[in-house]
């Protein structure tokens, strides 16, 4: 039997970490024809991941531009996996969370009538808005999938309430295979100037669109006034490729001695600052599922979130984006070692690592694929 053409889609950043251990199983599956397919929603934070986890991809819709809109992405993806999608005639196509790639992806499958199987499957918020517009996206998703592979507990419960249709299965979240595999690695995180023993390093990071303007100068000022209460701390601060996130904080920060503003951070060295680091601030959805495996506590610089699994177990506290409460938070962890130790607990409540072989085994049982491997 020649093998079963699959697409694997992405996009951006967190796409690509997510989708490696995925893509991994796939490719090494004699079962399937698997492409990777990149929008090119994003250029080299996608590139630098595909290199780490050594990925190749078939085609690249190379869609990015500078301000791009989201009407932009969704259209130029749609387009383009049109002619993709007729060219392959996969048997599925897998996408990934909630980006307007994996909503452009799962509704360009759904026009041809190709079964979208979704990975990270069940995240909710319930307000629309936010984060926006990626709970819409995850929501629109769900109702195109046939297969939703949902990372916790909670998450097939927000499935089961949203009336999607097809097979939901509890998978746990590749993220964890894809830290689990770097981790091991002991990987380092070098930043010029940064003694990483000299001081206690909190690690931020913001880029969500609801962000963007008022909180994040906020957000700017709570780091200031964090650095001068507590002259032992230093902040890294990846900064986001885009122009709407960097020039505020480069703005505000730039100029701090004990401010660390880098490019975006190599997978590898990401992890590695993450298990160097006394304390994460983050809008970010992956570094909520990662920091709390790694015991580190975070701060999330959100007014919701869909991943409440961190705030349940204690190693995450949703703080939003005013100045005083994010200070007030971050002291108190910073000056009080009984709170710290309370926050900085090892859980895992987003899987053990076998998130991408489940999803392959799962795929070849829909698929009517004979002997998993
Ligand atoms: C996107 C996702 C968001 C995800 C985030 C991870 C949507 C709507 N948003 O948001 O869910 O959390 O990625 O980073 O899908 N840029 C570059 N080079 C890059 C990447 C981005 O220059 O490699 C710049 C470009 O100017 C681009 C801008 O960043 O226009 C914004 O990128 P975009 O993908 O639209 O939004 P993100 O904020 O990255």
């Amino acid at each position: 039997m020649s093998p079963i053409p699959v697409c694997i889609v992405l996009g951006t950043r967190p796409e690509a970490i997510k989708l490696a251990p995925v893509i991994q199983q796939f490719q090494a599956c004699p079962a399937f024809a698997t492409q990777v397919i990149l929008t090119g929603q994003h250029r080299e934070m996608v590139a630098q991941v595909m290199d780490w986890f050594s990925l190749e991809s078939q085609q690249d819709l190379a869609i990015m531009q500078a301000q791009q809109t989201l009407t932009d992405i969704t259209c130029r993806s749609l387009q383009g996996l049109q002619v993709l999608f007729q060219e392959y005639q996969p048997r599925i196509v897998i996408v990934q969370g909630d980006t307007t790639t994996a909503f452009a992806a799962a509704l360009a499958a759904f026009y041809q009538q190709i079964p979208v199987g979704h990975v990270e499957a069940g995240l909710r918020t319930d307000d629309l808005f936010n984060p926006y517009p990626e709970e819409a996206n995850r929501r629109l998703i769900s109702q195109v999938a046939q297969l939703h592979f949902a990372p916790t507990v909670q998450a097939m419960d927000n499935l089961r309430r949203s009336g999607v249709v097809g097979h939901l299965h509890h998978t746990g979240n590749t993220v964890i295979d894809a830290l689990l595999s770097v981790s091991a690695q002991q990987p380092d995180c070098p930043v010029p100037g940064l003694d990483w023993n000299q001081y206690r390093v909190l690690l931020a990071t913001v880029h969500r669109r609801e962000n963007w303007g008022e909180p994040l100068q906020s957000l700017g000022h709570s780091f200031l006034q964090i650095l001068d209460a507590c002259p032992d701390t230093a902040i890294l601060l990846p900064l986001h490729r885009n122009p709407q996130v960097r020039e505020p904080l480069q703005a505000i920060l730039g100029d701090h001695p004990r401010v660390f503003l880098t490019e975006p951070l190599d997978y590898p060295n990401l992890v590695g600052a993450i298990q160097r680091c006394t304390l994460l601030l983050t809008d970010s959805g992956g570094l909520q599922e990662e920091a709390p495996s790694l015991g580190k506590p975070v701060l999330v610089l959100r007014e919701t979130t869909e991943r409440p699994e961190a705030v349940t177990a204690g190693t995450a506290r949703l703080v939003g984006t005013k100045t005083e409460t994010v200070v007030t938070a971050a002291l108190e962890l910073l000056q009080d070692p009984v709170a710290y130790a309370a926050m900085a607990n090892a859980v895992n409540p987003f899987g053990d690592g076998t998130a991408s072989q489940k999803i392959l085994n799962l795929v070849q049982a829909f698929l009517g694929v004979s002997g998993a491997d």
